[in-house]
């Protein structure tokens, strides 16, 4: 009798990681598996802002890809994060997507829980007139809520579900963290939040944020309006293993014009018509942090995206829902000590960037575009060869997929691909 000989599930191009297999944007296989590798896996993930739960009581939830999770101000004033999972038969303990609550009670049959997760009653525990009740093997000591450990920074809230998970500062790494500090470092005032459902893959998103090729290229009024070209002087920092980054520029310094003009590119020609930004309210920028860097992405592997697109500023987390389909979700911030000019031009300016503006429309467009066009050629790879081979940065310049090489570095080191 023959056995039938395991299948590799994706066999990686030797090329490494210049070469992306298309089947790792739509086979289900792979979709379960980084459920496990990667969400429940040794990654820190962002659970929300302190700002969202300023009370004791207060709590949002949040998905640790497909766990579900609470984010809780506990009665001290500290934080944590529980799987939002009763520990009977599996009910959520709250549906709302953000509130207030005394306790955490389980509509199912009333088991309750306090914000450390510890169970404080069960409901007809010795059952009814002496009959009934739980059996005596029931401890409510071993039926806690599963909590995640957490780490908070500037008024970010990360959580991880494993107990491998390095250090946030060894994960993220020195440059990284400095950016947090700079452009979170003062109490945040949350704006609003939004959503957006992603035709596509989550990983198509992420490489989206990390790839500055794209942004004055499919956002062609990024180049015709001068908003954000590859010529103003800027560059990519990498994190912990090259795993996250930033990409960073400064508007003030462009110098592009004949670049642009002259490579036949989309946003030349539309520029050629006359079009170009008459109203600068959109764009009445200050210098938000002293240095003149007037954009920032940063990403923190996998999921998370820190935002400072001139003063809009945002997190973004992308949460996999299939392999087809991921939901974006933002909050925009600013700060607490914010004049009332701020508060406005920020608002304007996040008009600009979210779901409804021009930059979040064409990128959660363009994973929908790729996701068609791979279909039925799940056995070829997309090619990422921009800036090398490797995911070193080249200094003073983001004409480079160093960064989206670099996200393929912690995935495949984590999928074991
Ligand atoms: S499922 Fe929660 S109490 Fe029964
Ligand atoms: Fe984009």
């Amino acid at each position: 009798m023959t056995t039938p000989v395991e299948e590799k599930l994706i066999q990686w191009p030797e090329e490494g990681v210049r070469r992306i297999p298309f089947a790792v944007y739509s086979d289900q296989r792979v979709f379960d598996a980084e459920q496990q590798a990667i969400f429940r896996g040794p990654i820190w993930h962002f659970l929300g802002l302190e700002a969202q739960i300023p009370e004791p009581g207060c709590y949002v939830l949040a998905q640790v890809g497909e766990v579900p999770v609470i984010l809780v101000r506990r009665k001290d004033d500290s934080i944590g994060a529980l799987v939002n999972r009763c520990s009977h038969k599996g009910t959520p303990l709250l549906y709302e997507p953000s509130g207030r609550v005394d306790r955490l009670m389980c509509i199912y049959h009333n088991w309750c829980f306090d914000f450390d997760g510890h169970m404080t009653s069960v409901a007809f525990e010795r059952g009814v007139r002496g009959k009934g009740g739980m059996a005596s093997t029931f401890k409510k000591e071993e039926n806690s809520l599963q909590r995640l450990r957490v780490h908070t920074i500037c008024g970010l809230v990360f959580g991880t579900l494993s107990d491998e998970t390095p250090p946030f500062e060894e994960y993220v790494g020195a440059d990284l963290i400095a950016n947090i500090r700079r452009v979170c470092g003062r109490p945040l005032r949350i704006l609003g939040q939004y959503s957006q459902t992603l035709p596509s893959n989550w990983k198509l998103y992420i490489e989206n944020v990390k790839d500055p090729y794209h942004a004055s290229i499919l956002h062609a009024f990024n180049g015709v309006m001068k908003q954000d070209r590859l010529t103003m002087e800027g560059g990519i920092t990498m994190g912990s293993r090259g795993w996250s980054h930033i990409s960073y520029s400064k508007m003030s310094t462009d110098t592009g014009d004949e670049i642009y003009a002259s490579g036949d590119m989309r946003s030349a020609e539309i520029s050629a018509y006359g079009f170009g930004l008459r109203d600068r309210s959109m764009t009445d920028v200050w210098d938000d942090f002293g240095d003149k860097i007037s954009m920032t992405i940063q990403t923190i592997f996998p999921n998370f995206v820190l935002q400072q697109l001139r003063n809009s500023l945002a997190v973004r987390t992308i949460v996999p829902v299939g392999t087809h389909e991921s939901e974006l979700r933002w909050i925009a911030f600013g700060f607490v000590d914010d004049d009332e000019r701020k508060l406005k031009g920020r608002l304007k300016q996040c008009n600009m960037m979210g779901p409804a503006g021009l930059i979040a429309m064409e990128d959660g467009m363009i994973g929908g575009l790729v996701q068609k066009g791979i279909a039925g050629s799940l056995d070829k790879s997309a090619v990422i060869e921009m800036g090398g081979h490797g995911i070193e940065p080249i200094p003073g310049s983001r004409v480079s997929e160093g960064s989206v090489r670099g996200f393929w570095t912690g995935y495949r080191a984590l999928m074991g691909f």
